[in-house]
């Protein structure tokens, strides 16, 4: 929103004078009678600590700010006015991305939203001032009002800039966003009853003891996105590099993940082993990185020194992937998605249920995406045939269970085939797929070989 703000069209600039208006009007109208001053200067210093930070902690789908937290203490402790004083302390903020016409929209919203959740939680019946024992469980109602005024005052101001702003019609707004931020603030808003029932026996502290584990846990959550994002960049990058190698194979590692995952979840399979068969899809060809080029790529029959070669590749892939811990159960896939049913496949020549489950999944999905793929020797098939063929070599090939949950899948959520578009001139393409097991590998002086 802060460029956004630079050109402001005028009804935009109005409704913000008025909010800053009304929210100096809540504080400059009020009396200060009674007010606990210290307590003030530690909520408002909360605050702000806590409206700074979300800009190291933020996360791309969601950024709920704790803020609310101070916002909703200062309810109970201090009252509509000290509520207001503390929101209106957002004008000062840590964060230099922030535009001064924003920071003080900001703060004149949260005075606003403080004071009528202040009010509300008075005219519920909320005691305001430090809670005692006997406090509960009666202040749990006003408590909850207060908080739901809270947020909805707070978005509600916030959805309005938005539309001025992006001169949107009010039903054209994307409401979506909003209803998930109102129920993480909900969530945080609670934090302010935790923060203000024990301010009488430790003070100010209670707020250290609510919101240091809040920050480490969040904290450990931007560690493991983080490290999730450098995985999947990592497996994108090799994904790459196995791609590059043949025109027609691009797009298809990540087809198969998405196949494999698909009859992952149609048989059951635990969502944490659905993202390992998913990675594993996504590597089951990384060992083509160690199969020479021209190997891939010959037209006609192959030697049997080539042939030996891309039979390697499973075993290849094992040894790039296998010291990258967290693939664990998706290297068994990654060796031997290559066996068959009947024992005839390579590199061990595994048989029914000794082939590992992950590999008996890619294989089903690296199959069919092959078939319905076009290839410089042949046309792509038609789902429909593709589906044909698997239930052909099922028993032989393909595990039958598999198959069907493959069929299910594909014929209820539908499958995306690549674009049949012809490699640019000069492009490098393999002239036979190990993959296809409706066109088998040919071997000189021997027929072919699957
Ligand atoms: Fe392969």
């Amino acid at each position: 929103m802060g460029a956004a703000l630079r050109g402001l069209p005028l009804a935009a600039w109005a409704y913000v004078c008025t909010v800053v208006a009304l929210g100096t009007s809540c504080i400059a109208l009020s009396s200060f009678d009674h007010m606990d001053w210290t307590t003030l200067a530690v909520l408002a210093v909360l605050s702000v600590i806590c409206e700074s930070v979300p800009a190291l902690l933020s996360s791309a789908s969601a950024r709920v700010s704790l803020s609310y937290s101070a916002g909703l203490a200062s309810v109970v402790l201090l009252g509509p006015v000290g509520a207001a004083l503390v929101g209106a302390s957002a004008v000062v903020t840590g964060r230099r991305d922030v535009a001064l016409v924003k920071r003080v929209f900001n703060g004149a919203q949260f005075a606003l939203s403080g004071y009528l959740a202040g009010v509300v939680y008075r005219v519920a019946g909320g005691t305001v001032g430090l809670p005692s024992n006997g406090s509960f469980p009666a202040i749990i109602p006003p408590y909850v009002a207060a908080l739901v005024t809270y947020v909805a005052v707070n978005l509600g101001l916030i959805a309005v800039i938005l539309v001025l702003v992006e001169q949107a019609p009010l039903w054209g707004f994307r409401w979506g966003p909003v209803g998930q931020l109102a129920s993480g603030q909900l969530a945080y808003g609670m934090f302010g009853l935790l923060i203000a029932a024990p301010w009488g026996v430790v003070g100010p502290f209670s707020a250290v003891l609510v919101l240091l584990p809040m920050f480490i846990a969040r904290w450990a959550l931007e560690q493991t996105q983080a490290q999730q994002e450098a995985q999947a960049a990592t497996i994108a990058a090799l994904c790459q590099a196995v791609e590059t190698k043949d025109y027609y194979t691009r797009g298809h590692s990540e087809r198969v993940s998405r196949g494999a995952a698909m009859i992952a979840r149609e048989i059951g399979m635990r969502p944490d082993r659905v993202g390992a068969v998913r990675y594993a899809g996504m590597l089951h060809d990384v060992g083509k990185l160690g199969v020479p080029t021209k190997v891939l790529q010959k037209s006609g029959a192959l030697t049997e020194e080539e042939f030996a070669a891309i039979q390697l590749h499973p075993m290849r892939g094992l040894e790039i992937v296998r010291d990258i811990g967290f693939l664990d159960e998706a290297l068994a896939g990654i060796m031997h998605h290559h066996e068959r049913m009947d024992g005839t496949g390579y590199p061990m020549g595994l048989a029914g249920s000794e082939i590992p489950e992950f590999a008996r999944v890619i294989s089903v999905a690296d199959a069919f995406d092959s078939m319905t793929s076009t290839r410089s020797y042949r046309p792509a098939m038609s789902l429909e045939a593709g589906m044909t063929e698997l239930r052909r070599c099922a028993g032989t090939h393909f595990d039958p269970a598999l198959v069907e949950a493959f069929v299910t899948a594909v014929e209820r959520d539908g499958w995306t085939r690549p674009d049949p578009v012809a490699p640019p001139e000069g492009e490098e393409t393999a002239q036979q797929d190990h993959d296809d097991p409706s066109v088998p590998l040919r071997v000189a002086g021997e027929g072919v070989r699957s």
